[in-house]
């Protein structure tokens, strides 16, 4: 159905404070996160008019922005990549009021599963552990052969990136590029967000934040909660099907200002404050 086909509905955010403070509370509560979580801490998002990675790659010379992330393109050409990972890089950049949230969450023991679709590691950083951190397009952790699948020493790869220089498998009889574990265009998710989706659908709240939800199969996961299951979006635009069900609540804006309305809403402000100081 087209976004102008339903009547747009939203739950106030109070609704959501009282369903999480007198409910239970609910303690599998699943959270989708995109680029939009990072912009404060200073890493552009990819589809914001002016200021998304996808408006300023002209320097790159790409045919079209994607193919900076796209495999074919990459295979020809991995230049325009290499230049793109300095920036990208982790450790740099520092978590938001958003990644503290989330691990706040985490910390009283509500947090069900983290989505991520960011490959800048600000949640791992802002205490969120592993093992609740599903990367549905993987990260900068490892580096491998795009052609053998062999995986490429750490420190030979930072030497690649901070130079900008294309490294390639040290296989003689391969010779591949390489490239980090990230996901590009025309690659599978990893595993672990299919063995893991079905969490989506056994949620009992889904919060949703900083995406576009232009890319599937992410962009598929909101859809999967059970039509009784409250879905908060904190976004600067409506996206997906936000407004279409019943127990949808929209907080557009700035991420960052709809978490901590929830956290004051629900008297946690001084313990998101505090986590938010220490990461
Ligand atoms: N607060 C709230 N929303 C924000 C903020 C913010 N501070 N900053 C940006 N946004 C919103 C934008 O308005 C947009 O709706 O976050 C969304 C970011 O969308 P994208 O730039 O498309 O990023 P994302 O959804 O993560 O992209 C998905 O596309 O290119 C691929 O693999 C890449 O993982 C990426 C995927």
């Amino acid at each position: 159905m087209g976004q102008g086909h339903f009547q747009q509905t939203s739950l106030p955010l109070e609704e959501i404070v009282s369903y999480i403070l007198h409910s239970g509370p609910p303690s599998k509560i699943v959270v989708l996160t995109g680029a939009g979580v990072s912009t404060a801490s200073g890493i552009p998002d990819f589809r914001s008019p002016t200021t998304g990675l996808y408006a300023n790659l002209a320097r790159l010379n790409l045919p079209y922005p994607e193919a900076v992330f796209t495999l074919d393109y990459f295979r020809s050409n991995p230049l325009p990549f290499y230049t793109l990972a300095k920036e990208l890089y982790p450790g740099k950049y520092y978590p938001t009021i958003s990644h503290a949230f989330i691990a706040l969450l985490h910390e009283k023991g509500l947090l069900e599963m983290l989505f991520t679709q960011n490959i800048d590691c600000l949640d791992r950083m802002a205490g969120v552990p592993d093992h609740k951190i599903v990367e549905a397009h993987g990260s900068f952790k490892g580096q491998r052969c795009i052609e053998c699948q062999k995986e490429f020493p750490e420190k030979l790869m930072l030497e690649a990136v901070e130079s900008s220089t294309p490294v390639r498998c040290l296989d003689e009889n391969c010779g591949g590029l390489v490239k980090p574990d990230i996901v590009f265009f025309g690659e599978g998710l990893p595993e672990v967000f299919f063995q893991k989706k079905d969490l989506v659908e056994k949620a009992d709240l889904l919060i949703v934040m900083g995406t576009s939800l232009e890319v599937a199969p992410f962009s598929m996961l909101p859809e999967l909660v059970r039509s009784t299951v409250p879905r908060v979006l904190f976004n600067r635009e409506r996206v997906g099907s936000f407004g279409s069900c019943e127990y949808d609540c929209v907080v557009l804006g700035d991420c960052d200002n709809g978490v901590r309305k929830l956290a004051e809403g629900l008297g946690w402000t001084e313990e998101l404050e505090e986590l938010f100081l220490k990461v």
